[in-house]
């Protein structure tokens, strides 16, 4: 199912027409659909059932406080990387024993943050995190609940800037190394080992990497369980992907399908952190064609939105399909759509088939919610775009357009200049 369709050649979003919001607002906005993000957390409810389970949303994907308040209202935890994060989600109204803080990089600062906040558990991903962990831990009169970060170096056959389970990658601990930190992790005061966790890659197309890495993953808690080691929670990370073009990806249902026997004969609670799953395909970002060129090798259609609103085509050489707002009768042309940025990588599509555009007419660049505006910059003194959400026939503006006067707040020129 989509929500967003043509309803005589209009593309909308839900029951609100896209022309209308782009009225009222201006472009460039980002929308989501409420409904799409019910749907795509109850798929998750729904194929986890029978298994005690905690879906710890991944927020880097989409951090907006609605976003976050609609999933957390459905159930849904959060999985954080930063102390950012966690004061975003827990202003959204998400409870901290849903919570799941993973990261390379944590300070013992952020880590004192999060156990007075009362986090359910922290992903450690090193020796070195571990020992800071324990002495974050003793510092505030608090004992840690700790999951290992687990490489289980499998190929998740996906792009290498978002692979994150190999050999070669900064995440997490070698498999081979993790029973003697697990040990160590047992012997440290203000640490309580509570699970295991792994987290292949992102935008996974297929089932086999997953049940690869959760057949080494049920194999370390049996060790570890022999070693006298409490894992009651299994967390079997984020990383399904969604249909950009043409790819199609397992949903939940055909996960869980897969991996069930093997999570249920564990007894453990299964923690999983899907992210883009949830909001890629709810979300869109809307823009308006500003002009049209040629020169002698290609055409351009420009338009108001660039690599600083939606990086994703520059960073990764990511497809997003683009669509017309108003279908019209138009021949094909193979254009580059970029943006008004002074970088040559600035596109959102290169040599992309699509029906020819003139100013001013709007387009929809679709799937962009997630690591959409959570990536957003203001590159070339952009003010970030607003964040729209539609609910049926309702929609509202969820966070407000920057202004200029946001892009300088907090900059000083000092005296001595
Ligand atoms: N858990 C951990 C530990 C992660 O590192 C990630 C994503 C997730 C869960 C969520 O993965 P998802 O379900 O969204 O695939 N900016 C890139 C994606 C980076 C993913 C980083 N980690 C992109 O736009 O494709």
């Amino acid at each position: 199912m989509n929500d967003f369709q043509y309803k005589k050649n209009q593309l909308y979003g839900e029951k609100v027409s896209l022309s209308e919001i782009a009225e009222a607002v201006g472009t460039p906005f980002y929308l989501y659909s409420a409904a799409a993000l019910r749907r795509h957390i109850t798929a998750y409810k729904k194929a986890f059932s029978s298994v005690p389970h905690l879906i710890a949303y991944a927020m880097k994907a989409n951090a907006n406080l609605s976003v976050l308040h609609l999933l957390g209202k459905e159930g849904a935890g959060a999985d954080i990387v930063s102390v950012g994060e966690l004061y975003r989600v827990l202003k959204a109204g998400i409870s901290p024993e849903k919570i799941v803080f993973a990261g390379v990089g944590k300070t013992k600062d952020e880590m004192r943050q999060a156990l007075r906040a009362g986090i359910l558990l922290f992903n450690v991903e090193s020796e070195q995190e571990l020992i800071a962990l324990d002495e974050a831990a003793k510092s505030c009169g608090k004992k840690a609940s700790v999951a290992l970060r687990v490489n289980p170096d499998v190929d998740p056959k996906t792009h290498p800037y978002i692979s994150t389970g190999l050999k070669k990658s900064k995440f997490g601990v070698a498999h081979v190394h993790a029973l003697s930190l697990y040990k160590l992790a047992g012997r440290l005061s203000h640490i309580n080992v509570a699970g295991v966790h792994s987290h292949i890659g992102s935008q996974l197309t297929q089932v086999k990497p997953f049940v690869d890495a959760i057949r080494k993953m049920g194999e370390l808690i049996q060790f570890l369980r022999k070693d006298g080691l409490d894992i009651r929670y299994w967390n079997i990370g984020g990383g399904l992907g969604v249909q950009y073009d043409q790819e199609s990806p397992p949903l939940p249902s055909d996960l869980a399908k897969n991996i069930l026997p093997i999570l249920k004969a564990s007894g453990c609670t299964i923690i999983m952190e899907p992210g883009r799953s949830i909001v890629a395909n709810a979300g869109i970002l809307v823009t308006r064609v500003i002009y049209t060129k040629a020169t002698e090798t290609k055409k351009f259609v420009v338009v108001d939105a660039g690599m600083n609103d939606l990086i994703r085509p520059s960073l990764y050489e990511a497809y997003h399909q683009i669509l017309p707002v108003v279908k019209k009768k138009r021949p094909d042309h193979v254009v580059d759509v970029v943006g008004p940025i002074c970088e040559s990588g600035d596109f959102l599509a290169q040599d992309r088939t699509m029906p020819e555009v003139m100013p001013d007419e709007l387009l929809a660049v679709m799937s962009a919610g997630a690591y959409g505006f959570t990536m957003a910059s203001n590159y070339n003194a952009r003010p970030r775009v607003p964040e729209l959400m539609v609910d049926g026939d309702r929609y509202a503006i969820i966070r407000e357009r920057e202004t200029h006067k946001d892009l300088v707040r907090g900059e000083k020129i000092p005296a001595f200049l």
